[in-house]
């Protein structure tokens, strides 16, 4: 039989093997990389606001408490945005001609509220209420990083289920004294450890059932 391919196809054929092999693999390394980086979860990615809101001068600077703005944190599902009024109890003295405040005087002279960006949000399907978190012991720092730090509020948990569960398992390590849970940059006691096994019992928290599926999915 004549030989069609030289002797060293043999080697080519094994080094294109090799190299759809190698490629194959650094796919999957780097799909995955890209899957649990920021990129699809929007962990660390600033969003564009209608005006640049600051958290980092509001709340980092001018101190301001996060239920000035988002009252319904404690008594309700929801946390809140503040109406236009808010705002102006200082901006209708303060920076009255900036151009960025624009939009808030428009708002606050049209009656239509500001329409902000949402920067984290769980699917319809998912309950997710904050008053009871609050109640019990977990910091909006928890969940949300230090937004002192923002100049333009981030996400800054993925808020999949794996991250709600990975807490629901085993809640005890997040737990603070519920009137701690507005601190930031909040620095844990030397007995922290007794605390929050006394906080399991006196806040009523049930681990044992926090990961059934009809918590999250009713
Ligand atoms: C002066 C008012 C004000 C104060 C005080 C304030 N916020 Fe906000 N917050 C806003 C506004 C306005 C937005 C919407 C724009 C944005 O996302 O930055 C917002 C957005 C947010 C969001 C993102 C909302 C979303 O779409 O998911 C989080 C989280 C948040 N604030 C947490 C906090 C926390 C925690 C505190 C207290 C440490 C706090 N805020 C204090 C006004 C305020
Ligand atoms: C308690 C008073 C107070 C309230 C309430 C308040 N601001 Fe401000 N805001 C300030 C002060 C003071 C500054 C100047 C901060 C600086 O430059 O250090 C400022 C600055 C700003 C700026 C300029 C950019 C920056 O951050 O320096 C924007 C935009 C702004 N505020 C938007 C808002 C919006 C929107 C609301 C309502 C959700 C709001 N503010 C509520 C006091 C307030
Ligand atoms: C256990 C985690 C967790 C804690 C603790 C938490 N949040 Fe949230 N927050 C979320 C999730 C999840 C969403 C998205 C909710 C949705 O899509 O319905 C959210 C949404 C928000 C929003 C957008 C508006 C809204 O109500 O949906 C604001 C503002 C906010 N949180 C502020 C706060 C503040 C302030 C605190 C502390 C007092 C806090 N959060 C504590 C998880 C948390
Ligand atoms: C850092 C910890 C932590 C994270 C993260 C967290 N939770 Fe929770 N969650 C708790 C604790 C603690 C309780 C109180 C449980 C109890 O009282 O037995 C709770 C209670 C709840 C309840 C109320 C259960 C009831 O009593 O009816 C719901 C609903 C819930 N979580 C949904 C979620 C969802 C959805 C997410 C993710 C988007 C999430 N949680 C993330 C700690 C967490
Ligand atoms: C602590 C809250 C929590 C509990 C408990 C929970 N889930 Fe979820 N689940 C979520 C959240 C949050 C999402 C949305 C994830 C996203 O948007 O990426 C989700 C999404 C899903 C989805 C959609 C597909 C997906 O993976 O995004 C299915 C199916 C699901 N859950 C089934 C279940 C089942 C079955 C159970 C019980 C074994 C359960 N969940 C318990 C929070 C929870």
């Amino acid at each position: 039989m004549p030989q069609v391919f030289p002797r060293s196809a043999d080697g080519i054929a094994r080094f294109v093997l090799w190299a759809v092999l190698g490629a194959f693999i650094s796919a999957v390394v780097l799909g995955t990389a890209v899957l649990r980086s920021g990129f699809l979860t929007g962990v660390g990615q600033a969003i564009a606001q209608p005006v640049p809101f600051s958290h980092k001068h509001h709340v980092g600077q001018l101190g301001l408490d996060c239920r000035y703005c988002h009252d319904g944190v404690e008594t309700s599902s929801s946390a809140g945005l503040p109406a236009t009024e808010v705002c102006m109890t200082c901006h209708s003295q303060l920076y009255t001609n900036a151009e960025m405040l624009a939009p808030v005087r428009a708002s606050l002279a049209s009656g239509k509220p500001l329409h902000w960006q949402r920067v984290n949000s769980v699917p319809d399907f998912v309950y997710f209420n904050h008053s009871i978190h609050i109640a019990k012991g977990v910091a909006c720092e928890t969940c949300h990083g230090n937004v002192d730090d923002m100049p333009l509020t981030a996400r800054s948990e993925p808020l999949s289920m794996e991250w709600c569960l990975g807490c629901h398992r085993n809640p005890t390590p997040n737990l603070r004294p519920p009137q701690d849970v507005f601190l930031l940059h909040w620095k844990p006691p030397s007995d922290i450890a007794e605390i929050r096994r006394r906080l399991i019992s006196v806040l009523d928290i049930h681990p044992e059932t926090m990961t059934d599926c009809y918590v999250c999915h009713r």
